[in-house]
């Protein structure tokens, strides 16, 4: 019941939440009440149970086993009823008080056989008028009030006794009658009929009339004691069976059983019951008095199951005698085994219907249980389906969140890329102003800080000045187109002209500098007159860039070649060069603004060829470049014929070239920025000091510190780090003066490799650079750079900052000269190396005969040259002195420590002959050697 309830509890939820559900959880709610519904249906199919109360006089003799037994085999049939049994030991007072019992306990219908008929009235309308049916069975009481009376006919009973006793006696002779209990009914019934019977035999004589109250030793007390009188008569005739063998045990026990015949009433089956007295002969004959237990269950039920009764049920009866005992013993036995078989069956059933109820209620807890974990699964699911829905919004969300994240991180990624390339971009602007402008102030400055200037010194500094102004006016003009393009205002300015005479006009302004290289600079035009819609100033400058480009790496006595020709519904330019070529890495990267490759960013190149591919795409038109390293490099460009892909607005006036080009540039100015011959030396009055190494790519740089710092310094100039090595090391010169971006092998690396190499160590390294950040110096400090000068410079502050530099290292050198000598430690390792390695092997040669400075440049790996520059660098003395020095050292020594004779000492620092020594060691130390064995110090 508890489960049912919680079911409908659980349903009760179920269907006020089925508004708000889908068809999915509505289909499954429904399939849940079905289910239920088939649990309810089970349930109200049990039929109802009754409690039948069973209140007998007695259960102690064989008839009231055999009643009992009848009752409960029938019940068998009848599983939903229940006894209730009480047995009251032949006691009227206990059997009263048992009904009331039976009736507290909440008996459905009450069954009584009384054991008196008067004292049990009011105690049965009692229980009668409460509502509850009263079946009497076998004894009557006084009293109306009962529903069913079934029993024997004990009148006609007593008559058949008469019958058969009068017969029997052949109408004549002596009875005795031993009585039931004589307020019991059938005791009463039986007398009477018996007695009307005999009326029939007057002969026949009631001699003796005996209470055995229906009990066995009642009925033997009564005989035995009245033995003498009753052994005269013919026949006892008692109320049952019971009595009649009680009565006849007397006799046989006193050896007189044979003196009259017995007759009883019931007729039992059953091994001491009458049918085997019969058989046996003990009684004459006995009447069948049925229990009527089967007819009392079967009464109850139809009571209680609201059917018609039969309210006086008289039960027939036979009489049992020798001549049908068997007959009826055999039918009766074979009645016994059926029953025994029923009662099998029935225990059987018992079994079978006991493993059908728990085989039920194991099915309805599985079913119960089925739809349990139905329910919990399908509240899973759709728990589950739920959470799935919610996760997969979640998982959408966030992919979109992750998508929005990557997009915004590319976005970021690229503005830093951005940023970078920019700084970087201005980082280079920046140089590439730096050294016009260098060059600008630089001359001025020189001007001005003189009292006197010659023509020619003028003209040359004012050349140099007007040069790299236009060279900055051409980078601001590059600069200024370069932010329209930027910021999309360039706009196409188109007039139908003559592509022929265009081109053939810029050759023109190339043609002085082509000669002067002795480059060969050729217009290829297949048609006299090519007319083409262009905008005049954009194409003048994507194709004098892209001339004075290939002019810039074009070497002297190569060719530059101009080609213009239709193709098809185009024009194609071509210029060609067969100079340096450009790496694949380069070319890839030719026409990108920032590119940051490997290469320092060449604004001249970069900025010129960006802004070309600007121009071009405005015309709509493309530009490519093919290229090879050592081989040369053609630009091509293919222009639209005609002028449907202009808008009227791009189709402007007729311009006149060079008038039109704001700011004003024109390509003889570019031309002459290029044309390194304009510049031209200015003598400077000045007596060389040293040898300088100067490594600059820049040729106007280069050029000018040629110039300016010649007249003081032997100059030799490089325009890469790898030829400025080779020349270091050929010439091991005085000072380093190198850029620190230079292609190839830049400044930084150049300085680490010379203070690396024990040949260049000594050198001073001076880097020049426009770079001013503090990183750049402490790159250049690290790399071992002896000053840093920022551009641009201010060739006052250059010059004293070589002098200084160079003075610095006088003084070093002779400290350094005298320390080593001294065997103190110097501060360069490699410098200190080399001359340990020196020292060494010129104290090992010493002795030597063959020792001299040819063999000690050999096992130095180093040239002559190298060795004497080397030695003169570091100790400012030469290798002859130095290894003077040396000996006379050595020989101190042995003078100061030794007892060796002179010659000794002689041989072993060197010297051929004592006398040689002797000579050698007062030159150099105003002593000779046995002087200064005498007394060493002070020298
Ligand atoms: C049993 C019995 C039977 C008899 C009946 C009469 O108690 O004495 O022998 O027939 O009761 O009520």
């Amino acid at each position: 019941m508890n489960a049912i309830r919680t079911c409908l509890a659980i349903t009760n939820r179920l269907v006020s939440d089925l508004a708000s559900w889908g068809r999915r959880e509505r289909s499954f709610i429904l399939l849940w009440i079905g289910c239920l519904a088939l649990v309810g249906c089970q349930s109200t199919t049990e039929t109802r149970t009754y409690r039948i109360g069973f209140s007998q006089c007695t259960g102690g003799d064989e008839w009231r086993k055999t009643l009992l037994n009848d009752m409960k085999r029938e019940l068998t049939f009848h599983p939903n009823y229940t006894l209730l049994y009480e047995d009251a030991g032949n006691s009227t007072t206990k059997q009263i008080s048992q009904i009331q019992s039976l009736v507290d306990r909440d008996i459905d219908l009450l069954i009584i056989s009384p054991n008196e008929a008067a004292p049990f009235t009011k105690v049965v309308e009692a229980v009668f008028r409460q509502g509850i049916p009263v079946i009497l069975l076998d004894r009557k009481i006084e009293t109306e009030s009962y529903n069913a009376y079934i029993g024997g006919d004990n009148v006609e009973i007593g008559r058949l006794a008469g019958v058969f006793i009068g017969n029997y006696l052949k109408g004549k002779g002596r009875v005795v009658e031993v009585w039931g209990l004589p307020s019991s009914s059938p005791a009463q019934e039986r007398h009477r009929g018996f007695r009307e019977e005999l009326k029939k035999y007057p002969n026949i004589q009631v001699v003796k009339e005996l209470n055995g109250q229906w009990e066995r030793d009642t009925v033997r007390r009564v005989v035995a004691s009245d033995l003498n009188t009753l052994k005269n008569a013919d026949l006892l005739f008692a109320h049952n069976d019971v009595m009649a063998l009680g009565a006849y045990g007397v006799f046989k026990q006193n050896g007189i059983q044979d003196q009259l015949d017995f007759v009883g009433i019931d007729a039992l089956p059953g091994p001491s019951a009458g049918m085997q007295a019969i058989t046996d002969g003990t009684l004459k004959a006995s009447f069948l008095y049925p229990t009527g237990g089967e007819e009392a269950v079967e009464t109850a039920t139809r009571i209680l199951e609201g059917k018609s009764v039969k309210r006086e049920q008289i039960l027939s009866s036979i009489q049992v005698d020798g001549s049908n005992v068997r007959a009826l013993k055999a039918q009766s036995d074979k009645l016994i085994k059926q029953q025994l078989d029923i009662e099998k069956q029935s225990q059987r059933i018992e079994k079978l219907t006991e493993t059908y109820t728990s085989q039920k209620n194991t099915l309805y807890l599985t079913l119960t249980s089925l739809l349990v974990a139905m329910f919990l699964g399908s509240w899973a699911l759709y728990l589950y389906r739920s959470k799935q829905t919610a996760y997969q919004t979640l998982e959408n969300q966030n992919d979109e969140i992750r998508e929005q994240k990557d997009k915004i991180e590319a976005v970021s990624q690229q503005a830093r890329v951005a940023t970078e390339e920019k700084l970087r971009f201005y980082s280079y602007i920046s140089h590439e102003f730096n050294t016009p402008l260098s060059l600008i102030l630089t001359p001025a400055e020189d001007l001005l800080s003189k009292k006197s200037v010659s023509t020619n010194e003028l003209k040359s500094n004012l050349s140099l000045i007007q040069k790299n102004a236009y060279r900055l006016l051409r980078l601001i003009d590059q600069m200024l187109d370069l932010r329209k393009t930027d910021a999309g205002k360039q706009r196409l300015r188109a007039t139908e002209q003559d592509l022929v005479v265009f081109i053939q006009d810029i050759i023109q302004d190339f043609k002085r500098k082509a000669e002067k290289q002795r480059i060969d600079l050729q217009f290829i035009h297949s048609v006299p007159a090519l007319p083409v819609w262009f905008d005049r100033e954009k194409l003048d400058k994507v194709i004098v860039n892209l001339i004075a480009n290939a002019f810039k790496y074009t070497p002297k006595g190569g060719l530059i070649h101009v080609v213009l020709e239709g193709v098809g519904n185009q024009v194609r330019i071509q210029v060609q060069d067969n100079g340096e070529g450009m790496t694949p890495e380069e070319k890839d990267h030719a026409f990108d603004l920032f590119y940051s490759g490997t290469k320092p960013f060449n604004l001249s190149k970069g900025l010129g060829l960006a802004l070309s591919m600007e121009f071009i795409q405005l015309h709509q038109g493309e530009i490519e470049v093919q290229s090879e390293k050592d081989k040369g490099t053609t630009f091509t460009i293919l222009l639209p014929m005609g002028n449907t892909h202009l808008t009227a607005e791009e189709m402007g006036e007729q311009m006149a070239r060079k008038a039109d080009m704001q700011p004003t540039l024109s390509a003889q100015q570019l031309v002459a920025d290029l044309d390194e011959d304009e510049v031209t030396a200015v003598e400077w009055p000045l007596k060389r000091a040293g040898t300088l190494l100067v490594v600059e790519d820049n040729d106007d740089i280069r050029t000018f510190l040629t110039t300016r710092l010649g007249n003081e310094y032997e100059i030799i100039a490089e325009s890469t780090g790898e030829t400025g090595w080779e020349r270091a090391l050929e010439l091991i010169p005085d000072l380093i003066i190198s850029d620190v971006m230079l292609p190839g092998m830049d400044g930084l690396q150049l300085t680490q490799r010379v203070k690396a190499d024990l040949r260049t160590s000594h050198i001073p390294v001076i880097l020049l650079t426009a770079k001013g950040q503090i990183e750049q110096r402490i790159e250049g400090t690290r790399a071992g750079a002896d000053a840093y000068i920022t551009k641009p410079f201010n060739t006052t502050y250059l010059l004293e900052v070589l002098r200084t530099t160079l003075a610095n290292r006088e003084k070093w050198q002779r400290r350094y000269a005298s320390d080593f000598l001294s065997q103190s430690g110097t501060e360069n390792r490699q410098d200190k190396k080399f001359l340990n390695e020196l020292t060494g092997l010129i104290e090992q040669g010493l002795i030597s005969p063959n020792f001299g400075v040819e063999k000690l440049s050999r096992d130095m790996g180093l040239s002559r040259v190298q060795l004497y520059r080397k030695v003169q660098a570091l100790l400012d003395m030469n290798v002859i002195d130095y290894i003077a020095e040396i000996r006379l050292k050595k020989a101190r020594r042995l003078l100061a420590e030794s007892t060796k004779t002179m010659a000794e000492i002689a041989y072993e620092t060197g010297f051929s002959s004592p006398a040689y020594f002797t000579t050698f060691f007062k030159q150099h130390t105003q002593k000779t050697p046995s002087e200064y064995r005498k007394s060493p110090a002070g020298v």
